[in-house]
């Protein structure tokens, strides 16, 4: 596996396989791997002929309060993840080259990005678009692929190369779940037992309005009041969103006609989770 750290040695790498016709792949993280990056890795690494992923946090899309300094940085476990997937390359830019003195680029997806995590977090999405274009000008994708545990960045993403005529497919794969149901996310480590404990109820919910849905159940409200109850059960956590929102837009739907995505935001202690459920009507 190559490791390559400078922005024109990973342009080059990519023009130089995109003229031998060869199609390129890209997981674009931010490190701390987990079993969520694995299967997005592995997808990857199945259709594409070569196969990038990225390992760079990026300072844009943290807020002064949030938690870039402590943000995990295991580089060495994330190498070996990597190359046990059959990565070609890990590409590690600096944060000086991304982001040189004089760097000016704003990049705004207004509509999709308006709400919840968009709302609660208002430098993160607009810190998202700026890499997120940055890294598939140098790497050159045919393909990259993005977990739904974030949805909205998914969402967000997906209009950004649409409208920006970027030219790259974006796949989005299955949030990817510890046993008893927490998503995965590179924020858990920093869950204490308790918290670890409690984070469950998170999926819980979810799984009471998939299955209200399931039942039958169209009225918003009360499919969201019996998922906030469940929440309450722990008075540790406080709800920061739960929503259940059309897919496309994500704006909050008053009644479930055919298809909703669930999404909703929690603090439980001074950690922020999030999580969310596709649901689809079957006629
Ligand atoms: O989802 C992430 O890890 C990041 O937001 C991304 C897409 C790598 C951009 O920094």
């Amino acid at each position: 596996m190559k490791i390559i750290r400078t922005l024109p040695s990973m342009t080059a790498w990519s023009e130089r396989l995109r003229r031998e016709g060869v199609t390129i792949g890209f997981v674009p993280t931010m490190g701390a791997l987990h079993d969520g990056h694995r299967s997005l890795i592995r997808a990857a690494r199945l259709q594409c002929d070569a196969l990038v992923v990225s390992i760079f946090v990026n300072p844009t899309q943290f807020s002064p309060t949030e938690d870039l300094a402590k943000y995990p940085r295991p580089i060495a476990k994330d190498r070996s993840l990597c190359r046990a997937e059959g990565v070609d390359v890990c590409f590690e830019p600096t944060a000086q080259a991304m982001y040189p003195e004089g760097f000016q680029t704003v990049i705004i997806v207004p509509a999709i990005t308006k709400l919840w995590e968009g709302a609660s977090r208002p430098h993160h999405f607009g810190g998202v678009a700026v890499v997120v274009t940055k890294l598939f000008g140098m790497v050159r994708p045919h393909v990259a692929l993005f977990g739904q545990k974030d949805y909205q960045q998914a969402a967000a993403v997906k209009q950004l190369v649409k409208d920006l005529n970027l030219g790259v497919a974006i796949q989005v794969r299955p949030t990817v779940r510890e046993r008893d149901g927490l998503a995965m996310s590179s924020r858990n480590v920093y869950l204490s037992a308790n918290e670890r404990r409690i984070a469950p109820l998170l999926s819980q919910a979810l799984q009471i309005g998939k299955r209200m849905i399931a039942d039958g159940i169209r009225d918003v409200a009360a499919i969201e009041r019996a998922m906030q109850q469940t929440l309450k059960r722990e008075p540790t956590i406080q709800v920061e969103y739960l929503s259940v929102c059309d897919p496309d837009s994500l704006e909050p739907l008053p009644v479930i006609t055919t298809r909703a995505v669930i999404l909703v935001a929690v603090r439980i202690g001074s950690i922020r989770l999030i999580d969310n459920m596709l649901v689809k009507i079957s006629s």
